[in-house]
C-alpha cells in the first residue's frame, strides 16, 4: 500500500467514538440541522461573562485578529459555516497527524487510540474541532485559545461527549503555560501563526512547551502569489467560504521562514506536506505540493 493510500485509509477512522455517537444518537436531535439549533441555543442561553482573559500584553496577541473570532464564534461546530473549510480539512490534517506522531512515538497507527498516552496542547483550539479528535485518538488534551468565547463553547461542545469532555480547556495563549512551566509530548498549533502578532516569540513559546525529543507540529499559508489568487480573493471574495478579511496575505510565512524560525528555537522539522483540494469532490488531500496551504512535522532537539 503506498503512503498516499495509507494515510486516505486513516482518515476513514477520524468518526466519533461509540460512545460519543451513542450519546449524540440517544439526545432527542436526531438530524443534523436539528443539533445545530439544539447547540446554537445552548449557546445564547449562557453567558460568556467571567473567566480571565490572557493579558493584553502576552506578544503573540494580535488584538484586530482575535475580534476577528470573537465576532463568529458560535459558528464553530457548524459544518456549513465559516468554518466550513477547517471542517472540511480535518480528517487530512488528522491522517497527518496519526502518520507522523505514530512514527515518532513509535505507536500503532492503526490502533483506535494511538495516541494513548501522550499529552497533547493544542494552541489555539478554537471551537475544538480538533482537539476532539484527538482526545478521542486517546490523546491527554489542552485545548487553549486566546479569545474566551471560543473556549466556552469548545467547553460545551466536548461536554456533549463522555470521552471528549476530559479536554482540559483554557482560555490563555502559550506564553502564559510557558511561565507556568507546562510540557508537553506534541504541541500542535494549526492555522494559528498567520494570525500571532510575533511568529518567532510564537515559536520560542512553542518549543517551550515541547519536551526534549517531542514534536511540533504547525500548518499555515505560504506567502506566495498563489495563496493569494486561491486563499484569499477566491476563498474569501469569490466562493465565500470565508469572511472577508479573514487573512492578511502580508502576514502568512514561507515554508523556508517557518523552518528557519523554527530552527532558531531547536526545532528540526522533518517532514512537510501540502493540502490539494479536489473540486470535483469538495475533499483535501496530502500533497507534495506546498504552495499555498501546507503542515510542517518538527521534533524538539536536546538544547545544549
Ligand atoms: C483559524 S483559527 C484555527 C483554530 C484551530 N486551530 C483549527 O485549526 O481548527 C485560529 C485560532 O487561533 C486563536 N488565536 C489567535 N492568536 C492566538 C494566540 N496568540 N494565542 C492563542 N490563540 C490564538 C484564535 O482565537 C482562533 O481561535
Amino acid at each position: 500500500m503506498s503512503r498516499r493510500m495509507l494515510l486516505r485509509s486513516l482518515c476513514g477512522l477520524q468518526n466519533l467514538s461509540r460512545s460519543s455517537r451513542l450519546s449524540l444518537h440517544s439526545s432527542s436531535v436526531n438530524s443534523k440541522h436539528a443539533f445545530l439549533a439544539a447547540f446554537q441555543t445552548l449557546l445564547h442561553n449562557r453567558s460568556y461573562a467571567s473567566t480571565p482573559q490572557p493579558a493584553a500584553s502576552a506578544s503573540s496577541l494580535n488584538q484586530a485578529e482575535l475580534a476577528k473570532f470573537a465576532a463568529i464564534a458560535d459558528s464553530w461546530w457548524d459544518a456549513e459555516g465559516p468554518f466550513k473549510p477547517l471542517h472540511v480539512m480535518n480528517p487530512t490534517r488528522l491522517a497527518f497527524l496519526r502518520s507522523t506522531l505514530c512514527r515518532h512515538f513509535g505507536k500503532d497507527p492503526f490502533s483506535a487510540r494511538p495516541f494513548e498516552g501522550l499529552k497533547f496542547v493544542d494552541v489555539g483550539c478554537g471551537g475544538g474541532i480538533l482537539s476532539e479528535p484527538l482526545a478521542r485518538m486517546g490523546a491527554s488534551v489542552t485545548g487553549i485559545d486566546a479569545v474566551d468565547k471560543n473556549i466556552k463553547i469548545a467547553r460545551l461542545h466536548a461536554d456533549l461527549d463522555p470521552v471528549a469532555s476530559s479536554i482540559d480547556y483554557r482560555c490563555t495563549t502559550a506564553e502564559n503555560l510557558v511561565e507556568e512551566q507546562m510540557k508537553f509530548d506534541a504541541v500542535i498549533a494549526l492555522e494559528v501563526i498567520e494570525h500571532v502578532a510575533d511568529p518567532a516569540e510564537f515559536c520560542k513559546s512553542l518549543s517551550a512547551l515541547t519536551v526534549t525529543n517531542g514534536a511540533t507540529v504547525i500548518s499555515t499559508i505560504n506567502r506566495s502569489m498563489r495563496a493569494y489568487a486561491t486563499a484569499i480573493v477566491a476563498a474569501e471574495y469569490i466562493l465565500h467560504w470565508l469572511p472577508k478579511g479573514t487573512h492578511e496575505w502580508s502576514s502568512f510565512l514561507t515554508p523556508e521562514e517557518l523552518v528557519l524560525t523554527l530552527q532558531r528555537v531547536s526545532i528540526s522539522i522533518e517532514e512537510m506536506a501540502g493540502f490539494a483540494y479536489d473540486p470535483l469532490t469538495g475533499q483535501w488531500s496530502l500533497t507534495d505540493d506546498i504552495g499555498v496551504n501546507f503542515i510542517a512535522f518538527g521534533k524538539k532537539q536536546p538544547v545544549i
